[in-house]
């Protein structure tokens, strides 16, 4: 009778022990779920950029309010290529959302151009007037002529040139080779000062400095800072001649395979992430500023009288890009 204890108790530990393992695994399955959609979301800046943490912030809050049904896989570095390769690809529905500079979009939308025209906006609280308001909205419809859906609008700040050599007048830029993004605007823009455009994508432009092939570009601290370009481009030139927004966008063959309701919450989502990007923004170009003069960076500040040449050398590029739509011009620049 007394050998039988070791025996029950063995057994009953088996049992607990099993139950346990049961129990937990039952559990795991529960939390595990598949997800019902798995989206790519392309972005070129680096981890911890503005846009990057808007961007997955935006992926966290569908994953929320879909309760997991939808999962937004945020690839940044351009992993998934560049701006332009992505747009077309979103056409065709091989990437479902993205973050791309507006002047990515206006070279397949003109109507975009608008929106980077040279001095368009007085400054940064006139730029976000004319986004929040109804010519925003309207902008944001706009990307269907291409097949994509606009859902947010996300700061960039202003863009300034930055150089090899120090860039205190219009003339200094004679003769220079400027980078430029994939824009025939900018490109037309940077031909007005004299300069050579040079089109190359964002992440070749550090080895674009490095090979001689620029000497100079233009863009906005955070993106000067991320990308290091202040190693090699040592003179910044603060002329804030374009601000360039940038926008979240998703493919409209996605689009229309979600319910209304799903593109109820990734539209407020978006929006939501976006405030979120606009604080974080401010913070970055405080703090990209800093790190670049703390490098060496030499910061240049154009007189009123020097900036005015700077506007009205790009004046020709103004008319012609807004020639037909003078009419959408005017009302951004009295909003
Ligand atoms: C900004 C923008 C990028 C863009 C880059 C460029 O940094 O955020 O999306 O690619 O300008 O100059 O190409």
């Amino acid at each position: 009778m007394k050998k039988r204890w070791p025996i029950v108790a063995m057994i009953v530990c088996i049992v607990l022990i099993m139950s346990a393992v049961l129990f937990f695994f039952n559990n795991r399955k529960d939390n595990s779920t598949s997800p019902e959609y798995v989206f790519l979301y392309a972005e070129n800046q680096t981890p911890g950029y503005p846009t990057t943490l808007g961007g997955e912030r935006f992926a966290d809050l569908v994953y929320e309010k879909t309760n997991g049904r939808i999962k937004i896989i945020v690839k940044c570095n351009a992993e998934l290529g560049s701006e332009a390769e992505v747009i077309n690809q979103m056409k065709y529905g091989g990437i479902a959302f993205a973050r791309v500079s507006v002047s990515q979009l206006a070279e397949k939308i003109q109507l975009m151009n608008v929106l980077l025209l040279p001095y368009l906006y007085n400054d940064s609280d006139h730029m976000w007037r004319v986004l929040e308001g109804e010519i925003g909205d309207e902008f944001l419809l706009k990307t269907k002529d291409y097949d994509l859906v606009g859902l947010s609008w996300y700061d960039a700040g202003a863009r300034n040139f930055y150089s090899t050599k120090p860039i205190t007048c219009v003339e200094d830029c004679k003769g220079m080779k400027i980078r430029v993004q994939e824009s025939t605007m900018m490109a037309d823009m940077v031909s007005a000062l004299g300069a050579t455009p040079v089109e190359v994508v964002y992440s070749e432009v550090y080895s674009a400095f490095e090979q001689g092939i620029v000497d100079g570009a233009e863009n906005n601290w955070p993106s000067y800072e991320a990308m290091r370009h202040y190693r090699v481009a040592g003179y910044y030139t603060i002329d804030e001649h374009v601000r360039v927004p940038e926008m979240q966008i998703c493919s409209k063959v996605i689009w229309d395979k979600l319910s209304e309701e799903d593109q109820k919450i990734i539209t407020e989502c978006a929006k939501e992430s976006s405030i979120y990007e606009r604080q974080l923004w401010k913070q970055r170009e405080a703090s990209s500023r800093k790190i670049a003069v703390s490098y060496g960076t030499q910061v240049i500040t154009l007189s009123p009288e020097e900036k005015k040449k700077f506007r009205e050398a790009m004046s020709d590029v103004y008319e012609r890009y807004s020639g037909s739509y003078m009419n959408i011009v005017r009302r951004i620049r009295d909003y």
